[in-house]
Parts: structure tokens; sequence; C-alpha cells
């Protein structure tokens, strides 16, 4: 299982340069010391040949006057020119005789291992337990003895250990210069990124989907320039939110030339309309004689004409509503409307039970009295046509905090589950067809939503078999 830890840019770019930088420092310290440790073992290799060859050219016999028991069998160690803490060994048939340090001026016997009878005469290490390590030498007596000669290299070892040291000290500060230098320039250089950010989630937070036209927000001047990577994602950005911004005016330009078209057409189409039902009125009712056929044809232009007007006045009011032409505004209690509402329906249905519910004190809205009269008219027009007859409607006004709510409910079959999501759509009917079985387009509830909407309401709606409840909700007329 593959796990990615999220980290910030800043933190990666950070803690991948210390890294890189402990890395490089680490190798370059190993081979400075390991160059260091050679050249300094180097050195002391040639200082005990020197050693070595002092000791071999002392003279054969312990100088007289010298010979304190001590000094004999390494009287050689006592030859000008031997430093303080020089080791050195008489070997005599492959064993070692005796071995002795220079200190003070004098010797010192001390143990040492079999491993120094086996010293040649090229330089080695040899451990000499407590004494710590030399390098050794060895170079024949004249007597057909070995004389081993050796050099300390605590010495080396001191230099070795403070260099380690100087190293890591300076690795140290490295690292911490670097993070703390490295946060404050990486910072620096990735701030514009939050700037960008900003830009696009501002622009995420308009609400793009009205269709109006928008001014979009832009990535500061600054943060565009061309010969940076952020500079250029900043330009690609601002050249992107431009064409957003030309797509949506373009958009929004055609809309309303469509809106204008859609209202002007039903505007010059209700003259006609009004003239045809004239018409078709004055010609039934002139006396003179028709036969069957004529009076059928006249009595289906009248009811024709009359659908056709009231389809144009609901997409003129449609028109004007997304146009969002102002509506008249005056506080109005929303009870007498329902009242005249409900007894207007009750004339067009009286097989329907008819049943309302208000409140104590008038439920006051601002609005326009019309067109609430319309929404009203037209949830109890869907009340009594989706409904067979018997069927009872309730009409409850409520009025409580700071929300007038009306609400239509039906014990009728319910709305369709396909028409349901969609049913404040346009020309979203029920029976699928464009018959006009019910006589009805389809605007009804589209028109309830866009007049809520223009009054700072909303309509909601719960449809099960048996039960269809439409709510409207409006906002309460402040309290004067
Ligand atoms: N109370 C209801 N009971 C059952 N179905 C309903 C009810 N109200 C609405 N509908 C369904 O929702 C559809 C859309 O209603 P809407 O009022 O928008 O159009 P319409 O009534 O068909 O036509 P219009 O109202 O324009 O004359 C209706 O065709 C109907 O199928
Ligand atoms: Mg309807």
């Amino acid at each position: 299982m593959s796990r990615r830890i999220s980290m910030s840019l800043e933190t990666k770019l950070v803690v991948s340069s210390i890294a890189l930088l402990a890395v490089v420092s680490a190798v370059i310290a190993t081979a400075t010391t390991l160059l260091f440790e050679d050249f300094l073992t180097d050195r002391l290799d040639i200082q005990v040949s020197s050693a070595a060859r002092r000791s071999a050219g002392a003279s054969a016999e312990p100088p007289a006057g010298l010979a304190p028991e001590a000094a004999r069998e390494v009287w050689f160690l006592l030859s000008p020119g031997q430093a303080e803490g020089t080791f050195g060994a008489r070997v005599r048939l492959g064993r070692v005789h005796r071995a002795a340090v220079l200190s003070g001026g004098t010797v010192r016997d001390v143990p040492a291992p079999p491993k120094v009878a086996a010293v040649t005469g090229r330089p080695v290490t040899v451990d000499l337990g407590r004494l710590g390590a030399y390098r050794m030498a060895s170079r024949p007596a004249p007597d057909g003895d070995v004389l081993v000669t050796g050099l300390p290299l605590n010495g080396v070892e001191s230099t070795l250990t403070r260099l380690v040291m100087v190293e890591a000290a300076v690795t140290l500060a490295g690292v911490a210069l670097t993070a703390a230098a490295g946060t404050l320039l990486v910072r620096h250089a990735v701030r514009p990124l939050g700037r960008l950010a900003a830009t696009a989630a501002r622009v995420s937070e308009l609400p793009l989907a009205t269709g109006d036209a928008v001014r979009l927000a832009r990535v500061p001047e600054p943060d565009t320039d061309p010969r940076t990577e952020i500079g250029q994602v900043g330009g690609a950005l601002n050249r992107m939110l431009g064409h957003v911004e030309t797509a949506f005016a373009v958009r929004h330009e055609s809309e309303t030339r469509l809106r204008r078209f859609i209202a002007d057409a039903s505007h010059e189409l209700r003259t006609p309309l009004a003239s045809i039902v004239g018409y078709a009125e004055l010609t039934r009712r002139s006396g003179e004689p028709h036969g069957p056929q004529t009076t059928h044809a006249l009595g289906r232009i009248s009811s024709e004409a009359g659908r056709m007007t009231t389809l144009v006045e609901d997409l003129l009011l449609l028109a004007r509503l997304d146009a969002g032409r102002p509506l008249e505004r005056v506080e109005l209690d929303l009870s007498p409307l329902v009242v005249t509402a409900v007894g207007d329906a009750y004339a067009a249905a009286p097989r329907h039970r008819w049943l309302v519910s208000l409140p104590d004190q008038p439920a006051l809205v601002v609005g326009d009295a019309d067109r609430l009269h319309q929404v009203l008219t037209n949830l109890l027009a869907n009340a009594r046509t989706h409904t067979p007859p018997g069927t009872t409607v309730t009409t409850t006004v409520l009025a409580d905090g700071g929300e007038v709510r009306v609400r239509v409910a039906d014990d009728g079959p319910g709305i369709a589950p396909h028409v349901l999501p969609h049913v404040f759509g346009r020309f979203a009917r029920g029976d699928g067809s464009r018959s006009r079985r019910a006589g009805g387009s389809g605007l009804g509830l589209a028109i309830v939503s866009a007049v809520a909407a223009a009054h700072e309401g909303r309509v909601e709606v719960a449809s099960v078999p048996g039960s269809t409840v439409f709510t409207l909700t409006l906002p309460a007329a402040a309290p004067a």
C-alpha cells in the first residue's frame, strides 16, 4: 500500500535543499578526512623511518657512563634526535627481547605484543593497548638483532578528531542557515502562487450559473510577468478569465436578445388574438343562421384562441420576469388573496372539497398583488385539473417568524415521478404529450417559481400518491 505524505511546496523545497546540502557536506567531509588521514600518516611514516634510521645508526655498544640497568638493550632510544614518546624494541631470534618508551629523558619498559617482532622496514600500525596505536618500522642492528622504532599515532588521531568536529559543526551551521534562509527565500518565491489561488477562489465564488454578464477578477499585473514560470501561469489564467468573461457577455447578450424577442412576439400576438376572439364571438352572436359545422368551428376558434391568449400572456410574463422587470411592491395581506382564489377554484370545480386554514394575525408580505394572485390561481388550478372530482384541497396560510407560507395540499394521485424533479421547468407536463387534454401548456408552475423568486421567496413541492403539497414561502413584511 502506497501512502503519499502531503507537504506544502514550501516545505518540500526547503526539506529537499537541506537534504541535498547534508548529503554533499557528508561526502566532502568524508573525502577530506580520508585524504587528510593519508597525508598525516605519510608524514608520520617519514618521521618513523628517520627515527628507525637513527636507532640503527646508534653505536653497537651502549655509551660509556650511561648504563643504568634500565637503558640496557634499548639505549638506541637515547640517541640524539629521538623524540619524547618514541617506542623502541629489540627483537632477538624472532622474539621481542625488550620494549620501552622514551619518557622524560629516560626509558620506561612497556609490554609489547608479539606482533612487534614481525614489523618490517615498511611502517605499519601496531596497537600497544593502553599506550595507543603506534606506527613502527624496523632496521637490523650491527649486532644481528632487529631494532623496532615507533612513533605514537595519537597526534594524527587527535588532529583527525578535531577536523571531524569542525566539519560537523560547519555542516550543522550550514544546514541551519539553509533552513532559515531557504524558508524565507522559498516563501517569498511562492507568494505569487497564493495570489493566483486567491484570484481563482474569488472567481469560483461568483454565481456564474445565472447567465448574467459578469466582471471576473484578474491576477494582479506583477504576477503575470512572462519571464517567470508563475508569471506564465498568471498570464494564462488572466487570458482564460478574459475568454470566459467574453463568452459570458456573448451568452448574456444573446439571451437578452431572445428574451426581448419572446416578449416582443408575445406582445405583438396579443392584438391579433384579441381580434380573432372578438370576431368569433361577434359572428356567433350575430343572429345569422349557421349550420352545425360552422357553429362547432366557431366554438373551437374561440376556445383555441383563448388558450393561445393564456399561453402568450404566460410567455410574456415569464420573459418580463426573466428580464428582471421590477414588480409592483406594496404591503398586502395574503389571507384575503387566498380566500378569493379558493372561492374562484370552488366555482370552477364544485365537486372538489375546498378547505382553507388562515392564521389569526394578518399574513403581511410586500409584493405584487396581481402576480401573487396568479401564483395562487396556478397552484389551485393544478390541484383542480390534475386530480379527480371528490379530491380534498387544503390551503393553509402560516405566518411565523420572518416568513409567510402558503401551503396547497391535495390528496389526489400525485405528480408522476418522472415529472417531479423538473416540475417547475418550462413546458413540464405530466401527460408527456403535447395534446391539450388537460388544457395546460406546462408553464403554470414555471410562473409560480419565477414570481416567488422575484419576491425573494421560493416554492417547494413534495408529492407521493395521495398527497401533493406545494409550499410557497415569502419573506414577511417588516413590521411598521
Ligand atoms: N396537484 C397536482 N397533482 C398532480 N399533478 C400535478 C399537480 N400539480 C402539477 N402537476 C403536474 O405537473 C405538471 C406541470 O404543472 P404546470 O402547472 O406547470 O403545467 P400544467 O398544469 O400542465 O399547464 P398550465 O398550468 O400551464 O396550464 C402538470 O402537467 C401535472 O402533470
Ligand atoms: Mg398548471
